[in-house]
């Protein structure tokens, strides 16, 4: 009980760090957060508490393929309630719990998990059951690693255990309420006095009547049946459908997740002594304009899944609930979390995952909701945006000067203005007269545009999306269910289309066809396919609705009401508008999509970034930790806004923004209208220098990115992987998010944030050799943890190479990537303190589905000790590792001589680098036959002193990267 009290403890005083912008409601204006949160305090006022939920013993089943438990479950406040209980065990030991009122007076959205999970989940058939009075128990896995899910009636706690530790608890601590559908009861009226009598002015008071549930839903009926918040009214007419539950962590001290807010990535308590925010995370996807770089409000999206991490082990829950949602996190005692999470309405669908390290716990969270999509390549190169590149000459121009100053990119974006009033896909033909001139123009040097589509539509007939909408009857619906909903977004009284209406697909895809091919439909004729999609304003903000969105009692297709399923109404679009980009060629091509608003799923439909972020350096700094966030929640291709959308940077804030967009997975420069033009190639020198250097370095390690997305396309793991994924038992590393290494590469990057600053702290988890990226300096970590002190000049960000690593790159510059298609691999083989290093190369043509029939090249470079020499190979790693980066699809059609292989059979390796060898070889060979070779002596990769690692340089060493080899350093 000492932990539920002091989780429950409310101090009063609110904390200066925490912000509250007036549009956005706090949990104390919105009635189920204070139903809910009341509910929190006044089990923390009662050592007696328990929780009213019980499971009704005698209902219990256990389905015939033995995956699933059902039973009925009661409240003793409300005896005629039911409800029913529903636990099943996957095929992967991820439960999931579903709870939800049985034949009530209405019907709680249920259906978030359909649009979140990839499909539906398969149910293990290993698992043994025993069923007891006062509990029922699954269990399963391997006889060393048992975990049990145990259910106990009396009250409903479920618990998942390994080996005994119990790892996740959901109502533990008693605050599970599901609140059901019940009729509105009409006040009283109060009884008039007699006339003349001795009250004759004042009517009687009605007696007052204990209400034998206040002890748990609190005497008053707040905000059940209606709210007024400024301006609006809620008109709530299904009543209240609060749910409320506790999720509990006892033998974990960190939890990381619930994007997206602007926090760290190990989430700061919001309650019990000492709490760090004073609100808790909210999760409702908002328009947030100039949002705080430090807060627990809610952002654009919302990813509802949670880990929780220990030494010893990482679980996890995804809370697959896509209405308003608040979460209490806190900390009672070292070691333990608890969290409360309350949900405006919805079912109970939870998924506990099991983990227990890092690497489970992501398979398991993006085999329920999908891996990230691989992107199309040319898409994690370097992207130039502004609100607005105001013309197609401007277009040109921008990208005449990219190219006069060597400088590489990729895509040239446009924003709203391209758009006549802000008509999507209508051309603004006085500043655009020649859009497919133009996209070809770009497309010349193998570069893309994308283009932004919003879901607002303007009200105009003359507009054919907005009539075709109408005439297909897709837009949503205000609260009578029957008429269109106007708001207001940038093109004026607009409506929106309901892309919960199946109705809608189909249409949606086809206003992006590049040709025409149904007469009396619009399709985006006057466009390319090498135009893609920017999705923003999804959430959907609307300027004059409620907390700048949709009214919550608007109705969309199936009835249901908008908070429902407010939180994912941007993927539905996102999803859409991907599938659409996809359908426009045959066969299709990956497509290249951001949203801003997002949920559990996105990550299968493109690409995020974190909104309207200011250019400051908190800003910056807080834009990592948000990317990292998203990482382990399944999006990894995440990015901010390079230089702050707000705001005109000085130089060197500039830079060092340059520096942490090339080590974020998505890299994209933006900024408002209102901002100085800011293009790389304005900047005077030095400055102008380094960023060219800059987006060379991203440019030449796009193999290695490319790789690491190929691995999370697969396996669920994170592009960018902060310490505790890495290292998960090491605890001094289980706060840190200010550095972190990109995918499995070795790479260990730490961008700078602050002013001013000419070296940085880095934190070395291991007895380990690490390499200066640039210098080749070595530093030696400790089996202890070390921090090191790295130089930082303004040119260089600290980037170290993890001994034992080998990196593949591209050196040679040129303007665009799928330019450098055919260019020449360098390998650098940074050796670990024993002198043997691993890598891997992930390559496809990087833009069609080929792949996935086995076109790809996959190859593993190892370096090995034997005797006294040094032997670096390279070997096929498709056919040899099925269990591992290549999906099983793939693999079962792959040939190591397929065509994509085939293709680049003439691609070589020009320049292989040893980093810390002990001493200068006699030899250098391949085949028997010497090699051109250099050396440089230095430090070794075992010593414990550190300077200037030796280098050894050998020059074209091999004719094919895609060939076996193996050379001798003797
Ligand atoms: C809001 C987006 O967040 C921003 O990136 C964009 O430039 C503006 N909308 C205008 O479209």
């Amino acid at each position: 009980m000492r932990a539920l009290s002091s989780l429950l403890l409310l101090a009063a005083i609110p904390l200066a760090l925490a912000v509250k912008p007036e549009d956005f409601k706090t949990c104390s204006q919105a009635a189920f957060c204070r139903r809910g949160k009341a509910l929190a305090d006044r089990a923390g006022q009662n050592p007696d508490w328990k929780s009213p939920y019980s499971v009704d013993p005698s209902s219990l089943a256990i389905s015939s393929d033995k995956a699933a438990f059902t039973a009925a479950v009661k409240s003793s406040l409300y005896p005629d309630i039911k409800f029913g209980l529903d636990v099943r065990v996957h095929h992967d030991g991820v439960v999931r719990v579903r709870m939800d009122e049985v034949d009530g007076k209405g019907k709680r959205y249920d259906e978030t998990a359909s649009w979140a999970l990839l499909s539906e989940p398969q149910v293990s058939k290993d698992i043994q059951w025993t069923v007891g009075k006062k509990e029922v128990k699954a269990t399963y896995g391997p006889k060393t690693d048992k975990v049990d899910v145990e259910i106990t009636f009396d009250p409903l706690v479920v618990t998942l255990s390994r080996n005994g530790r119990s790892e996740v608890v959901l109502n533990g601590l008693g605050l599970l309420h599901m609140e059901h559908f019940r009729t509105k009861e009409e006040p009283k009226p109060a009884v008039e006095a007699v006339e003349g009598g001795e009250d004759a002015q004042t009517p009687m008071e009605v007696p007052e009547v204990h209400n034998p549930r206040s002890w748990f839903e609190g005497e008053e009926e707040d905000g059940y049946w209606e709210e007024t918040w400024k301006s609006w009214t809620d008109s709530k007419p299904k009543g209240p459908q609060m749910l409320s539950i506790d999720i509990s962590f006892p033998n974990h001290g960190h939890v990381y997740g619930i994007p997206q807010h602007a926090t760290r990535l190990s989430l700061p308590t919001t309650s019990g002594q000492d709490f760090f925010y004073n609100e808790p995370y909210r999760l409702w996807n908002s328009d947030v304009f100039e949002y705080h770089a430090d807060s627990t409000m809610s952002l654009y999206g919302s990813i509802p899944v949670m880990y929780a991490h220990s030494k010893e082990s990482t679980v996890g829950v995804f809370n697959a609930i896509a209405s308003d949602t608040f979460i209490d996190v806190a900390h009672p005692e070292p070691g333990s979390s608890y969290t409360h999470w309350i949900s405006e309405s919805g079912i109970l669908d939870v998924f506990l995952l099991p983990g227990p390290k890092p690497a489970d716990i992501f398979k398991q969270y993006t085999g329920l909701t999908g891996t990230q999509a691989l992107p199309p390549q040319w898409s994690i190169a370097y992207h130039q945006c502004r609100w607005n590149y105001v013309s197609s000459d401007d277009v040109r121009s921008v990208q005449t000067r990219f190219d006069e100053e060597d400088m590489p990119v990729d895509v040239f974006w446009l924003d709203i203005e391209y758009a006549e009033e802000h008509k999507y896909f209508i051309w603004d033909k006085k500043n655009f007269p020649d859009p497919v001139d133009m996209v070809n123009d770009v497309s010349a040097v193998e570069r893309k545009m994308v283009v932004i589509v919003d879901p607002h539509l303007k009200r105009v007939h003359s507009y054919p999306v907005y009539k075709e909408a109408q005439d297909l009857d897709v837009l949503a619906k205000v609260k009578d269910g029957q008429s269109e909903y106007e708001g207001w977004c940038w093109s004026g009284s607009s409506a929106w289309v309901d892309f919960f209406n199946p109705a809608s697909w189909e249409w949606w895809k086809g206003l992006f066809k590049t040709v025409q091919s149904e007469p009396d439909k619009f399709a985006w004729i006057e466009s390319t396919t090498d135009v893609h999609i920017w999705n923003d304003m999804n959430e959907p903000a609307i300027f004059n609705g409620p907390e700048i969105s949709m009214p919550r009692d608007n109705i969309h297709y199936g009835g249901w009401e908008h908070r429902d399923l407010h939180n994912l109404n941007g993927m539905l679009f996102h999803n859409q508008t991907s599938q659409a980009v996809r359908a426009r060629t045959d066969p299709p091509m990956r497509p290249f999509v951001l949203t801003r608003s997002f949920f559990a799923g996105s990550q299968r439909f493109g690409a995020m970034w974190t909104g309207d972020n200011l250019g400051t350096w908190e800003h910056m700094a807080v834009g990592m930790k948000m990317v990292l966030s998203l990482n382990i929640a399944g999006f990894a291709f995440s990015g901010s806004d390079v230089g702050g959308f707000f705001g005109n940077p000085e130089p060197e804030m500039l830079v060092r923004w340059y520096h942490v967009g090339a080590f974020t997975p998505f890299f994209r420069a933006h900024a408002h209208i209102d901002t100085k033009r800011r293009e790389p190639y304005l900047l005077d020198e030095p400055y102008k220098s380094i960023v060219r250097d800059i987006l060379r370095l991203r440019y030449a390690m796009l193999p290695i990115w490319y790789t690491a997305f190929h691995e999370s396309s697969v396996n669920g793991m994170p592009v960018v992987r902060p310490h505790f994924v890495v290292f998960p038992e090491d605890e001094a590393g289980f706060a840190i998010d200010d550095q972190f290494f990109v995918g499995g590469s070795g790479l260990l990057v730490k961008p700078v944030t602050e002013k001013g600053a000419t070296e940085a702290q880095v934190y070395l988890p291991e007895d380990q050799v690490y390499y200066d990226y640039f210098s080749g300096q070595t530093y030696r970590g400790s089996a202890k943890g070390k921090n090191v002190t790295v130089p930082a000049p303004l040119d260089k960000v600290p980037l170290l190479i993890r001994g034992g690593s080998i990196l593949p790159t591209r050196e040679r510059p040129r303007r665009s990537s799928p330019l450098m298609r055919r260019d020449p691999f360098t390998l650098t083989v940074a050796l670990d303190k024993a002198g043997g290093a691993r890598g891997e190369l992930y390559l496809d043509d990087g833009e069609s589905y080929a792949h996935e029939g086995g076109a790809l090249v996959w190859r593993e470079f190892t370096a090995a000790r034997r005797g006294k020499a040094t032997h670096v190979a390279s070997a096929d790693l498709a056919a040899a590792k099925p269990e591992a980066a290549v999906d099983g699809a793939a693999l079962a059609l792959y040939d190591k001589d397929n065509a994509f292989a085939a293709e680049v059979r003439a691609v070589r390796v020009e320049k292989l680098v040893v980093l810390g060898l002990e001493k200068k070889p006699g030899s250098v060979k391949l085949a028997g036959s010497e090699l051109d070779w250099e050396f440089v002596p230095g430090v070794a990769s075992g010593a414990s002193k550190e300077g200037v690692a030796s280098q050894l340089v050998v020059k074209n060493p091999v004719a094919s990267i895609t060939g076996d080899w193996e050379i001798v350093i003797q």
